[in-house]
């Protein structure tokens, strides 16, 4: 069975990308087929990964528009036995240029049938907005979203705008949907703040945070730019022990 994830929240910098590479990297280390699927224009998660957004002949540009299929436009990421759907910034276009299609929020979920059964896991990049591209991963994501949130002021903010959107794509576009978890990201043990955080949002989503949280660390943040996960680029850090763990963690409750 494919269990399809989309990795959403519409605050910037929370680290959804992060998130979507570095399990992705420890889900393949862990034996699991993987795709990951960027569907934001910034096509952060494409570069982290080590593809040059720039040199991409497709991307789901054209899987949106329908003018490519899955195995045209993906990419075999065979250092980290990783595949790719990749995004490039002609994405930002496809948000207008769908906007009187047919069937516009089921477009990434038509295109995704294709690959039914073939991996294991696919994660989904989402932009920091709700608009066409994010409600497209939505209504594609069979098992639910995983919503990084940073452990900083006003972290909340804004979950309640998402939490309706989810909602709302429940019950028009994808009944399957539901908030498989939250990620507390970039918790700072030295603060009182980032525990108060912590403390706040599982308050808000009971028995729904995720019990391992991700420090901030500087190694993290370095890695995008080597194109590296953070397995490769820092494995021994404690970012990647912790997304490690995430992994574990979320493996272990999708199997009970
Ligand atoms: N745990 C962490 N520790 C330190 N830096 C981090 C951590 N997680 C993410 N970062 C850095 O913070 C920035 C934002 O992270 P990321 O790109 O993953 O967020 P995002 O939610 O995908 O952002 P956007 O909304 O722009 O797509 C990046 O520079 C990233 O390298
Ligand atoms: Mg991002």
């Amino acid at each position: 069975m494919t269990r399809i994830y989309a990795i959403v929240n519409q605050k910037g910098g929370v680290g959804k990308t992060t998130s979507v590479i570095n399990l992705s990297a420890y889900l393949a280390l862990s034996g699991r087929r993987v795709l990951m699927v960027d569907v934001d224009p910034q096509a952060n998660a494409t570069s982290g990964i080590g593809l040059n957004k720039y040199e991409l002949a497709r991307s789901t540009y054209d899987l949106l528009l329908e003018e490519a299929t899955v195995d045209e436009v993906l990419q075999c990421q065979q250092e980290y036995k990783v595949d790719v759907l990749p995004a490039n910034p002609a994405l930002a276009g496809a948000e207008v240029e769908l906007v009187n299609a047919i069937g516009r929020e089921y477009r990434l979920q038509k295109a995704l049938e294709g690959i039914n059964g073939r991996y294991d896991y696919v994660l989904i990049d989402c932009p920091p907005s709700l608009g066409l591209l994010t409600v497209n991963a939505l209504t594609a994501a069979s098992h639910g979203v995983i919503i990084p949130v940073q452990c900083e002021y006003l972290a909340l903010e804004g979950l309640s705008q998402l939490t309706q959107t989810i909602e709302l794509v429940q019950k028009y576009l994808n009944p399957q949907l539901f908030v498989r978890g939250l990620i507390m990201t970039m918790y700072d043990s030295r603060t009182n703040l980032s525990r108060q955080v912590v403390e706040e949002v599982r308050r808000y989503f009971p028995g729904k945070v995720f019990r391992t949280i991700v420090p901030r660390n500087i190694r993290l943040s370095e890695a995008p730019s080597y194109g590296q996960p953070i397995s490769v680029y820092a494995p021994h850090s404690p970012g990647a022990i912790a997304y490690k763990v995430l992994t574990a963690e979320l493996i272990r409750g999708d199997q009970s």
